[in-house]
């Protein structure tokens, strides 16, 4: 009798599910070379520091492409026909919208997708004190793993038109760029099109400072992801012995975010000890650049047609116009 109870309870304790964030970290962090995928940076307070570093003088990224719809937010909806839906992949705090929406003739309807539900609820209710006249249809979701829009966009009719900006792109491997780039071509439908913001490859000091800034807020943010397996999987990570660092992988055209052990230790999380040598890394993110040709080459091997492009001085960002084959 009680060693059949020992071996019920035994097997309850093996069907308890975990958190995707547990599984990701155990998956992640117990294999070699250690890696966590970027999106586990946006909890709340992961997003209000992506937000801080936007405005930062070293992160020139936001600056410039705001920049580019401020001056060219006319041309770049050029032909899009009144009454647009819009979809925007990576919503965030969507302060870069209003720019798309102000250009465009009476949107309809807004879909803003993120990860984060704080954010997407900050954004919301902005915009609609703005734009009293605009359907918000705001899903929460991860588009990492696949694309969904919300139902409620079956029966809308208008022209559609994707909004991909601030570079997010870039945290994609190339080959799963290009999967995501299909699926949201297939999603939005035929004769769409997705306005995307891709950062460019320039000299490497620039790229380093960008994701290094001396006021130590990326390193806030890189360093908020153990923070966050500490405070929501009750890990043990010593913050002050993970060092944040910024590589230039000139090869595969990436900047690397890492977290450097700077001794020797073990960490427990969900009941695994995970060994750390002094100098190993935790990778964190991958932030892809793609030269002008580059990104061409994607998109069209995504089944996108490029119809436009638009360079910031020095050719620092771009903002491309994509058209869905009719
Ligand atoms: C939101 C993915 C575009 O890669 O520049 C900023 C995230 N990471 N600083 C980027 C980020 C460190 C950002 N993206």
């Amino acid at each position: 009798m009680a060693a059949n109870m020992d071996l019920e309870l035994l097997e309850l304790a093996d069907t308890v599910e975990l958190s995707p964030l547990a599984e990701a970290a155990l998956e992640g962090l117990t294999k070699r070379p250690r890696q966590m995928s970027p999106k586990w940076f946006y909890d709340e307070r992961g997003s209000q520091l992506f937000e801080q570093i936007t405005d930062l003088p070293e992160y020139y990224l936001t600056r410039t492409e705001i920049a580019l719809y401020e001056d060219h937010a006319l041309d770049m909806v050029d032909g899009i026909g009144a009454g647009a839906v819009v979809v925007e992949f990576g919503s965030g705090s969507s302060r870069k919208t209003p720019l798309l929406l102000d250009a465009l003739d009476r949107p309809a309807v807004y879909a803003p997708i993120d990860i984060s539900l704080s954010a997407l609820r900050e954004a919301c209710d902005r915009l609609m004190d703005r734009y009293p006249r605009l359907s918000l249809m705001p899903l929460q979701a991860d588009f990492t793993g696949g694309v969904e829009l919300p139902h409620t966009l079956d029966s809308e009719a208008g022209p559609r038109l994707g909004f991909f900006p601030g570079s997010t792109l870039g945290n994609f491997h190339p080959a799963q760029a290009q999967i995501f780039l299909q699926r949201v071509l297939k999603l939005l439908g035929p004769g769409a099109s997705l306005l995307i913001g891709v950062d460019t490859v320039k000299d490497v000091g620039t790229l380093l400072r960008a994701y290094d800034d001396a006021a130590g807020v990326t390193a806030a943010f890189n360093l908020n992801l153990l923070s966050r397996l500490n405070n929501e999987l009750d890990a043990d990570f010593d913050l002050l012995s993970f060092a944040h660092e910024a590589r230039w992988n000139a090869e595969l055209s990436r900047i690397e975010m890492h977290l450097v052990s700077t001794r020797r230790q073990e960490v427990q999380l969900c009941g695994e000890r995970i060994p750390f040598l002094n100098g190993e890394s935790i990778h964190t993110e991958c932030s892809y650049k793609y030269a002008p040709a580059a990104a061409q080459a994607l998109f069209e091997r995504a089944g996108w047609v490029l119809e436009r492009s638009w360079l910031a001085p020095e050719d620092a960002f771009a903002v491309y116009r994509l058209r869905a084959p009719a």
